[in-house]
């Protein structure tokens, strides 16, 4: 698409799903954070244009002032139909505050280190399991085999979606978040359709649950009560929508993105091998790396600045969350995939999470998936080999993979 017309626009717009078919293009991200502060750029998903947020203190400074730059509109580019965007307007994710805080009280419980440490036992048996059923093999489709298992199939047991049903909520997901790939949608509108659809699975969900109450974070949300008042069962449903996508797509990319990785620098691989400890710096340093959301929209609530620019009510603001991960003031040679990095600087700098009050709420949970998943495979697993191309996901919101074929051997102990 091009940007012609737009003063100081590149002649491609970034956002465009072309330049993206190979995975986000981070060396592009990087020359336009070193050149721009913020860059305004033609909207190809929807009318006009919006402005590139490019650094992390002005990232920080949209994402933390809901007053002046709203959820409202949702966190994607897109301008959704009127009637798709009044039932969206009641989830988590494009609520404001002060309504955003007491409806996210409901979930946060669910994803504390205490919870999470109870559910550690049952995510290890799991991801062994998932290895058990590739190992003797010695290739698989990474993707679909393993990287989307642990977090699938955690997220259907805090909320107790049936097994039978893992597979329908899987093609629902994907369905709605590569609603740009032909092989996953006909067009943009099933994708939305696909968004409703996993609400009304979520509404059902409850209905059940509400007759007969379970051990779950299902039923645990429906007996809350906020200023008085009990979630209905289609409230439910878009929290459902909520957790599921944000619990399954981010996760599964991320961990594609680790084995893609690893596959590059075998010496890294090998390194994680023989000192397990470092599992975790492995982790934060995949997510600053290879971050799977690209970018996090925000709408102006009124005229203001940011990054010197001046912004009036209803334009749309686009944060790109992997260009501070790759910023040299934070990062030495940004560029280099180094597992040794100290974790808790990384943590620091990268916004692979967001900021502010939308700030992941899974993030604990997210991290605990990837070192359980990533530790099971460098035990048991030795030199993962991708082969053939790995086919990208056709999307600008979520780097990953749609198919990812990897080979590899039993590791003997
Ligand atoms: C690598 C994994 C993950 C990444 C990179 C990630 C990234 C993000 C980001 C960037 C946001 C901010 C959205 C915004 O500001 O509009 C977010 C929000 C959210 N995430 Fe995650 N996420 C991950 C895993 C998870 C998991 C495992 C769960 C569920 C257990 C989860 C549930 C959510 C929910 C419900 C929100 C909305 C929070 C709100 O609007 O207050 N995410 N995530």
């Amino acid at each position: 698409m091009s940007g012609a017309g737009l003063s100081g626009c590149p002649v491609r717009s970034f956002l465009d799903l072309d330049t993206f078919a190979g995975g986000m293009p981070r060396d592009r991200l990087d020359a336009l954070r070193r050149e721009h502060r913020v860059l305004w750029e033609a909207d190809g998903f929807a009318t006009g244009r919006h402005l590139l947020v490019l650094q992390q203190a002005d990232i920080d400074h949209v994402l933390k002032s809901p007053a002046l730059f709203s959820s409202g509109e949702g966190p994607l580019l897109d301008d959704f139909p009127a009637e798709i965007l009044a039932d969206q307007r009641q989830s988590l994710t494009f609520k404001d505050p002060p309504d955003h805080r007491r409806h996210r009280a409901l979930v946060e419980g669910a994803f504390r280190t205490q919870a999470l440490e109870e559910r550690l036992p049952q995510m290890q048996a799991i991801a062994a399991e998932i290895v058990d059923r590739v190992i003797d093999r010695g290739s698989c489709e990474f993707v679909s085999e393993v990287a989307i298992q642990l977090p699938l199939r955690v997220m259907c047991m805090v909320l107790g979606v049936p097994d039978a049903d893992r597979q329908h909520i899987v093609d629902l997901t994907d369905t709605l978040i590569m609603a740009d790939d032909p092989d996953f949608a006909r067009d943009r509108a099933e994708g939305f359709m696909a968004s409703i659809a996993l609400i009304d699975y979520g509404e059902a969900l409850a209905a059940r649950e509400r007759a007969n109450p379970g051990d779950t974070l299902t039923t645990r949300i429906l007996a809350a009560e906020i200023d008085g008042e009990r979630l209905s069962d289609r409230d439910f449903g878009r929290f459902f929508n909520n957790l599921i996508v944000g619990g399954i797509e981010t996760t599964r990319n991320t961990l594609s993105w680790a084995m893609f990785e690893f596959w590059r620098h075998p010496e890294q691989y090998r390194m994680l091998q023989a000192d397990p400890s470092l599992v975790d710096a492995a982790v934060e340093e995949v997510l600053r790396y290879r971050n799977p959301v690209v970018y996090l929209r925000r709408t102006a609530t009124g005229e203001t600045e940011v990054g010197g620019e001046r912004v009036a009510a209803g334009d749309k603001l686009v944060c790109l969350l992997g260009s501070p991960n790759r910023d040299e003031r934070f990062f030495a040679e940004p560029e280099r995939f180094d597992i040794t990095r100290p974790p808790a600087n990384t943590r620091r700098h990268y916004r692979t999470f967001g900021a502010g009050p939308h700030f992941c709420v899974g993030m604990h949970q997210a991290r605990l998936n990837l070192t359980v998943m990533l530790g099971e495979i460098a035990r048991r697993i030795d030199d993962p080999q991708v082969i053939g191309a790995p086919r990208h996901a056709r999307s600008i919101f979520l780097d990953g993979f749609k198919e990812l074929n990897l080979a590899f051997k039993r590791r003997e102990h």
